[in-house]
């Protein structure tokens, strides 16, 4: 996967988003995951405390290194001004890095369509910003921030039967989506922006 690419994974719960994502990083140099999940921790160095994570991220800046961002008192059932307060804190350090994959599990925690999310809105929108690139996961298209969604260089579906969801892809890819509600664990079905065809994948 070149680099400054958006990768949007939807799918319903356990179908193998995260796993997915997981993947795709996994030869990345320079990664950065924000986790409150506590999902990625054999992925690379966890970071707990945002003082550690300024200080690192400045320290890497030439460097190779796979950050794992798992801020300390927030996790995915904390408030969601919490959890999107961190997310901004943790994307305004990242940010500063080029040549970076910046890995978002469940973006509908810290972005949701009413809320601010001005640096990701702006990242989403600069979709050509030099060697940044973006993997997120949520179970619903519809949960992922419209920028985001918009400016998707590859798109991976999961398993999925919401209504909206399963609309909206037959508009944009066709008859297929008739096979997402059947899909069997793991399988999915994908479409790059270069490609003039989604194709369905057997899985990873
Ligand atoms: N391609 C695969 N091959 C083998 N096992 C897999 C594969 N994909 C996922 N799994 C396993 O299935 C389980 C669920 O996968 P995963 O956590 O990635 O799903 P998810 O879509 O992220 O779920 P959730 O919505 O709960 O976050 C995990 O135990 C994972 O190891
Ligand atoms: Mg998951």
């Amino acid at each position: 996967m070149p680099n400054n690419r958006i990768t949007v994974i939807i799918g319903r719960k356990g179908c193998g988003k995260t796993y997915l994502a997981k993947h795709l990083c996994k030869d990345k140099k320079r990664l950065a995951v924000f986790d409150p999940g506590g999902n990625f921790s054999a992925c690379g160095l966890v970071i707990y405390n945002p003082y550690d994570l300024a200080v690192y991220t400045k320290q890497q800046k030439d460097k190779n290194f796979r950050i794992i961002y798992q801020p300390e008192g927030v996790n995915i059932g904390s408030k969601k001004d919490i959890i999107e307060e961190s997310f901004d804190f943790f994307l305004r350090n990242v940010a500063n890095l080029l040549y970076i994959c910046v890995v978002v599990d469940e973006i509908h925690l810290v972005a949701s369509q009413k809320s601010n999310n001005f640096l990701l809105r702006n990242f989403s929108n600069m979709g050509r910003k030099p060697e940044i690139s973006m993997i997120v996961t949520s179970i619903r298209y519809t949960d992922v921030i419209v920028p985001m969604r918009a400016n998707a260089d590859e798109f991976v579906s999961f398993q999925a039967e919401e209504p909206a969801d399963v609309d909206y892809l037959r508009k944009k890819w066709g008859p297929i989506a008739d096979e997402l509600e059947s899909l069997p664990p793991y399988h999915f079905i994908r479409k790059r922006s270069d490609q003039l065809k989604a194709t369905k994948e057997r899985p990873v």
